[in-house]
């Protein structure tokens, strides 16, 4: 069975030096065996970069940022290339996150330039994607996340492909408590798998699809028994050491 994933991601929630101690604690916290059996990252804002990866270097837990621009350097006041997050050490990076999209402008056509910068930096992109509720509402999940998922890994080669992340985070679930039900999120998961098969051949089959979405230690363990739920993308549950720790717990018994 392939690995289970956990991605906390910790949006601008916490300054340099809480990022610091959260990272000590999950280090301490985390049985260093469970990290061999599940792929454990955090993203932390860019400003805390350098601490966390000073914290987290050769513990076995990975770090990533939350967003990147696409071109490698030059006049862009403001911005951060991958080429600057392979510096922090970034195994990977978000990219069209729902608030990002909602917030800043991003379109399916800056996912792409997104990941593909981060593919050509040896970053993993993981790609989120999701409906609001109007969508949901209008009959439209699908045509949707189809949409965010092709227009936004546009151009993926298939020798590429073994380094995406997909992360579905249907909008109305973000930080609202309001978690997918279990055969909801399967359902476009299995979209999502098929589509991804269509597109690069088998090694789409195994990219993995991460549920997103008010996940936390009591909706979990239903979710990550489906076959096409590969793991978790965390934002407010990955804020607290205790219950982080306590859903890698869990995803582990379950896939034992
Ligand atoms: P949430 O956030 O777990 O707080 O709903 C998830 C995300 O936005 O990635």
């Amino acid at each position: 069975m392939p690995k289970a994933w956990i991605v906390g991601n910790w949006k601008m929630n916490l300054s340099p030096s809480e990022s610091s101690r959260l990272a000590s604690d999950l280090k301490k916290m985390i049985p260093t065996k469970l990290l061999s059996e599940i792929d454990v990252s955090v993203c932390p804002g860019f400003a805390a970069l350098a601490a966390v990866q000073q914290v987290l270097s050769g513990s076995g837990i990975a770090w990533g940022a939350q967003n990147v621009f696409w071109e490698p350097k030059g006049a862009y006041t403001g911005e951060v290339s991958a080429r600057d997050l392979s510096e922090f050490g970034c195994r990977y990076t978000l990219v069209g996150h729902s608030e990002r999209r909602q917030y800043f402008h991003e379109t399916d056509a800056t996912v792409a330039k997104k990941q593909k910068s981060l593919l050509a930096a040896g970053i993993h992109p993981i790609v989120c994607i999701g409906e609001t509720q109007d969508e949901r509402d209008r009959g439209d999940t699908e045509t949707v996340v189809l949409r965010q998922l092709t227009h936004g890994l546009d151009g993926l080669r298939a020798d590429d492909a073994s380094r995406v992340v997909v992360a579905y985070e249907p909008v109305w679930a973000i930080g609202t408590g309001r978690t997918a039900h279990p055969e909801e999120a399967q359902a476009v998961h299995t979209v999502i798998r098929r589509t991804l098969a269509e597109m690069v051949g088998p090694v789409g089959e195994q990219i993995p699809i991460l549920y997103g979405g008010s996940a936390t230690p009591e909706t979990i363990g239903e979710l990550i028994q489906y076959p096409d739920i590969s793991g978790f993308l965390v934002g407010g549950a990955s804020l607290k050491a205790e219950s982080f720790v306590k859903m890698i717990e869990i995803v582990a018994e379950i896939r034992q």
